[in-house]
């Protein structure tokens, strides 16, 4: 099957009650874990790539390397832009075959998201590509950007219909409580989502996709790992995942995952050269963070995501 769209897929999410998982995608084994993970469970799935994975891995390499995934399954597979920051971005995306893009403009003051989302919008349909963009802040680190817990921002209800009719994307990132990285909340705390602000977009904005940025959980399991092998990650918590699926029973169709699969993918390095220092092929410990990554997107398919077999509906 060749790469698709997200909207079918997110149709039938919002329908069916559950959530694609994007996963954020930078080499080839990453690439391989997610999709072998999805294939082998028959769910659909949106590989994303961040302007840091186009500068780390060159954007032509990336794209090919997803191609080939592609060529290896017939599960409905996106290609997503993570967090364009600008209109070039966004069309260089759109140009080189992404099948989604993102155009983050929620750091720019009102009419300015609103005309370069329209614009996005526009190139991209032209292209029969889709497009989400977002409104509210979320805290955390994503590329060079750090936004303190202090400047977050959720979503307002009261701005959503305007913003998706004025700029017409197809999917809208908002923050009800995520943020990025792996460091999120200190043990002992309750993070929980804004779901009341959830339902109260959900009810403006009936059957619109919605998207959750900064969703990973933190697995303690993989943190106990990296520390137990020579690491020093500090005791942090992420998203409980039962929130998550909370909210995939929402209005929420994509739900990204990023730092927890880099935590998977380090915790069986550090693993394997513990148990094997004298190791010196990349594909002896690349393998184990392949398989353990993969494990990792298995977990999320069945346990939060709730898109087992929704491949084949
Ligand atoms: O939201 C950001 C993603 O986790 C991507 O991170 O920009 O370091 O590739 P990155
Ligand atoms: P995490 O850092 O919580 O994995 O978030 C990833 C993300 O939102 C990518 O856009
Ligand atoms: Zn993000």
């Amino acid at each position: 099957m060749a790469l698709v769209t997200t909207k079918e897929m997110f149709e039938k999410a919002y329908k069916g009650g559950y959530a694609i998982g994007a996963f954020n995608v930078n080499n080839m084994e990453m690439i391989q874990a997610i999709v072998e993970a999805a294939n082998e469970l028959r769910s659909p799935v949106i590989l994303q790539v961040s302007a840091g994975a186009r500068k780390y891995a060159n954007p032509v390499y990336l794209k090919h390397l997803v191609e080939a995934a592609v060529a290896t399954t017939d599960i409905p597979i996106a290609m997503h832009l993570d967090h364009g920051a600008d209109f070039e971005s966004c069309k260089s995306a759109i140009d080189s075959g992404f099948t989604s893009v993102m155009i983050d403009a929620s750091s720019k003051p009102w009419e300015e998201n609103i005309e370069i989302t329209r614009k996005v919008v526009e190139y991209a349909h032209a292209r029969g590509v889709v497009v989400e963009a977002e409104l509210g802040k979320l805290a955390g680190v994503e590329d060079d950007v750090c936004v303190e817990a202090s400047d977050a921002m959720f979503t307002s209800p009261d701005e959503v219909q305007e913003f998706t009719s004025r700029t017409g994307i197809d999917s809208l990132a908002i923050a009800i409580g995520t943020s990025h990285g792996a460091y999120k909340f200190k043990p002992g705390q309750d993070p929980k989502l804004r779901l009341d602000i959830l339902e109260e977009i959900g009810k403006r904005l009936p059957g619109f996709p919605i998207v959750l940025h900064g969703a990973s959980s933190v697995p303690q399991d993989k943190v106990a790992i990296v520390n137990q092998f020579g690491g020093s990650m500090p005791d942090a918590i992420g998203i409980p995942e039962t929130e998550l699926t909370k909210a995939a029973h929402m209005a929420v169709c994509k739900i990204n995952i990023d730092s927890d699969l880099r935590v998977a993918f380090t915790a069986a390095i550090r693993k394997h050269f513990a148990e094997h220092p004298d190791h010196f092929d990349p594909r002896q410990y690349l393998g184990d963070a392949r398989a353990m990554m993969k494990e990792l997107v298995k977990h999320k398919i069945v346990n939060v995501l709730g898109s087992a077999g929704k491949a084949d509906e």
